[in-house]
């Protein structure tokens, strides 16, 4: 996984699984945690070392307490190796 930052200063975390891209915001939606910085990433999960609550990063879902609001999810396409987040 990978930061990178709207033009607003908005940090996303985009990860790839496989041949696909995937992005959501970087904050954990616990608290004031950088998951790119903090967290780890294992096959399509996204844990974060505060309290290790965890997401499914294809769908921005908590998928482990005490995270209970999802990530915000953003399509991404990728045209000639470059990878476009739409947002
Ligand atoms: Fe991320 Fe608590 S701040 S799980």
């Amino acid at each position: 996984m990978r930061q990178a930052h709207l033009p607003t200063g908005r940090a996303l975390a985009i990860y790839r699984i496989g041949d696909k891209f995937y992005a959501t915001d970087d904050k954990c939606t616990h608290g004031e945690v950088s998951l790119t910085e903090e967290g780890s990433f294992d096959g399509c999960i996204v844990e974060c070392s505060y309290h290790f609550g965890s997401f499914d990063v294809t769908t921005g879902a908590p998928v482990a307490m005490p995270c209970e609001v999802a990530l915000r999810t953003y399509p991404v396409r990728v045209e000639n190796g470059v990878v476009h987040v739409e947002v």
